[in-house]
Order: structure tokens, then sequence, then C-alpha cells
């Protein structure tokens, strides 16, 4: 049996019912966005450009969010300095990846959203008056963050950079110091750049077989 009979993914399965052009991503691009995208946590140093950014931006923001509402804010942590102030905040064992990661993006979820909903909803004249109450708000923010920020690393990772996220230690701290007099509240580190030659990579774990992760009702 062929593999384009056994991979429903395969270009060479492009029905759509609804009769439009078919477009299947090939197995090269599939492998590269997925399959052996790896978690990055050495650098090389080559610089990604704030043109790059701006690219990686472009395509990540039309990834789907509740309402439209794309909560998703990106602080780009350039400086020696910010990086330093950034790295209090972490894991010990994060540390040294922020201080030579090419990009270093705080993720956070903008928690006065509903304030671009004239923008992002025009078709619902009241969209903003939805999300009066702050606490249902920064619950929609965090979820929505969260959602973009695959889209994000899925972005990054089209544009041929590698990719490696990481929690934060201290988020009320980080939100004080760098995202201070802002409404913005961090979520997680988003790193990324071309990898060191050897990123000390340990053998990648399994993932759940579809028949653990997906019930048919
Ligand atoms: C939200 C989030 C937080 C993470 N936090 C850390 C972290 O603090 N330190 C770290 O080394 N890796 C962190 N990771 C990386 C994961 O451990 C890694 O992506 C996962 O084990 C899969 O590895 P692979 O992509 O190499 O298969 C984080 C990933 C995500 C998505």
């Amino acid at each position: 049996m062929s593999i384009a009979i056994e991979n429903p993914l395969s270009p060479a399965h492009p029905e759509d019912p609804n009769g439009r052009t078919p477009f299947v991503l090939d197995p090269v691009a599939q492998d590269a966005l997925f399959r052996s995208a790896r978690t990055a946590r050495a650098w090389d140093p080559r610089p990604v450009s704030d043109e790059h950014l701006a690219a990686v931006y472009e395509l990540l923001r039309w990834g789907p969010t509740a309402m439209n509402t794309s909560p998703l804010r990106l602080v780009r942590v350039a400086t020696p300095g910010a990086r330093e102030r950034l790295a209090i905040h972490l894991f010990d064992g994060n540390r040294e990846r922020v201080r030579t990661a090419p990009l270093t993006l705080v993720i956070a979820a903008d928690a006065e959203f509903h304030t671009h909903l004239d923008t992002l909803v025009p078709h619902m004249p009241d969209a903003a008056g939805m999300f009066a109450d702050a606490d249902g708000r920064v619950a929609v923010s965090r979820d929505n963050t969260f959602l973009q920020a695959g889209y994000l690393i899925t972005a990054l990772r089209a544009s041929g950079l590698d990719v490696g996220p990481m929690g934060i230690a201290d988020p009320a701290g980080l939100d004080a110091d760098l995202l201070a007099g802002t409404s913005w509240r961090s979520l997680m580190i988003v790193n990324a750049g071309w990898p060191a030659e050897d990123d000390g990579a340990f053998p990648r774990a399994p993932r759940l077989e579809p028949e653990v992760a997906i019930r048919t009702v």
C-alpha cells in the first residue's frame, strides 16, 4: 500500500466537499512544522530581524480566537539590560537561554483587549459591553492568548526558525517590572532563532496514540 493511500494528509488525497481548489501542505512542510520540529534550548548567534518578526506576526494574527478577540501581545526583549531584568523572573535553568536566544519574546495576554473590539468585531457594535466583567475578561484573555501562542510557535517554525517555549517563575514580578503601566499580563516566554550545532537535545519523548487522545461519541 502506498503512503498516499495510508496518509489522509497526503496531497494525493485532495478531496474537498466544497469544491474549492484542493490544498494539503506537503509532507516535508508537515515534518518541518510538527513531526521533526524540536524544542530548542541553545542557540547560534545569527540574529532575527525586526522584519522577520513582523512577517511572523503577519501569519499568526490570522489564527482564530473567540469572537476574534485577539488578546495576544508580544514584548521583544532585546537589550542585554532588558534580558537581565527578564532573567530575574525565570527559573534558574531558563536564565541563560534568554541571555543568548536571538529572539526572546514575552507572551502576554491583554486584560483590556475589549478596547480593540471596534476594530476586531466591527459587525457587532457593542461587543466590548460583553466583556464588562474584569475577571471574566482575564479568563478570556488568557485562554485565547495560549491559543495564539500555538499559532506563534507554528508561524515561527514556518518562517524557518527553531522555537523554545518556557514558563515564567514569577509572572507577577515580571508584570510589575517589564510590563509596568500596561494591561498586559505575562503568560510564557518564547525563544526563537537558529539552533546551536549541539543544542544538547535529549531523545524525543513520545506522544499519545490517537486511540488514547481521540474519542468519538
Ligand atoms: C507553555 C510551555 C512551557 C514550557 N516551559 C519550559 C521550561 O520552563 N523549561 C524548559 O526547558 N522547557 C519548557 N518547555 C518545553 C517543553 O518541555 C517541550 O516543548 C516539550 O517537552 C516537547 O519537546 P520537543 O518539542 O523537543 O518534543 C515548555 C513548553 C511550553 C509549551
